[in-house]
């Protein structure tokens, strides 16, 4: 039996870190649906028409170690906002959702057009300055050499990129519990999703 979870939200909210542990948890599958979009905006970069690389992503281009950098983030924002390109990336996600023993997708737009029909919609957001803070934390981490500034500055534009687009923008799904995680810590954070998704289980 399927049983979809849609966690969406704002860049560095927690969507991520969240949904692995719920995935763990309840033994789901899970999908990184940001990553589709990034896969694709790397592909812009290395030259390649957007909807042309959406539509010919293979899932070997989600394993390409730069994705995570701010200039693909940037890219992936851009391309996210062509129809084109997120139609392109419909179906995979959908198949992903139905499959059988759960899944959990994280991303900006699952419990609103790629999964309406979730049992649990979560929408995972924090201030903008706890975001950088924390992203910002995450780059230096890895050896990224970038300041608080320029990453506020960054997250910001694509907030505000992703949620004036007219193509699926960023929004809660009238449905979604509302988790901010601003004065949370991961483990609290986890704990209130597992408790929202669990009260939506089947006995
Ligand atoms: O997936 P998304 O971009 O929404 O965020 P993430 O990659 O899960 O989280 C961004 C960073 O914030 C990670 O380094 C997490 O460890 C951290 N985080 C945190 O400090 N406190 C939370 N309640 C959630 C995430
Ligand atoms: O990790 P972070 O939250 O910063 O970004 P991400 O989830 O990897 O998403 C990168 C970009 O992909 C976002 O800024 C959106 O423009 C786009 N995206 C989208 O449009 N729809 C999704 N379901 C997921 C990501």
């Amino acid at each position: 039996m399927s049983f979809t979870v849609a966690i969406d939200g704002p860049a560095a909210a927690g969507k991520g870190t969240i949904s692995r542990a719920v995935a763990a948890h309840f033994g789901f599958a899970h999908l990184d649906t940001g990553l589709l979009y990034r896969a694709v905006g790397a592909r812009m970069l290395d030259g390649l028409d957007p909807v042309e690389a959406a539509r010919t992503l293979d899932p070997e281009a989600l394993e390409r170690g730069d994705l995570r950098a701010p200039e693909v983030a940037q890219a992936a924002s851009k391309v996210a906002a062509i129809p084109e390109v997120r139609a392109a990336l419909v179906d995979f996600q959908r198949a992903f959702a139905m499959r059988a023993g759960g899944a959990v997708l994280d991303g900006r737009d699952i419990g609103t057009v790629i999964c309406p029909e979730a049992a649990a919609k979560l929408f995972v957001t924090a201030s903008d300055t706890v975001r950088a803070g924390r992203r910002f934390r995450e780059l230096s981490d890895k050896g990224v050499e970038t300041s608080l500034e320029d990453v506020l500055a960054e997250m910001r534009e694509r907030d505000a990129r992703d949620s004036a687009r007219a193509a699926a923008p960023l929004r809660p799904a009238a449905d979604a519990v509302i988790l901010d995680t601003s004065r949370l810590t991961i483990d609290e954070a986890v704990a209130a999703a597992i408790e929202t998704i669990r009260t939506r289980q089947p006995d």
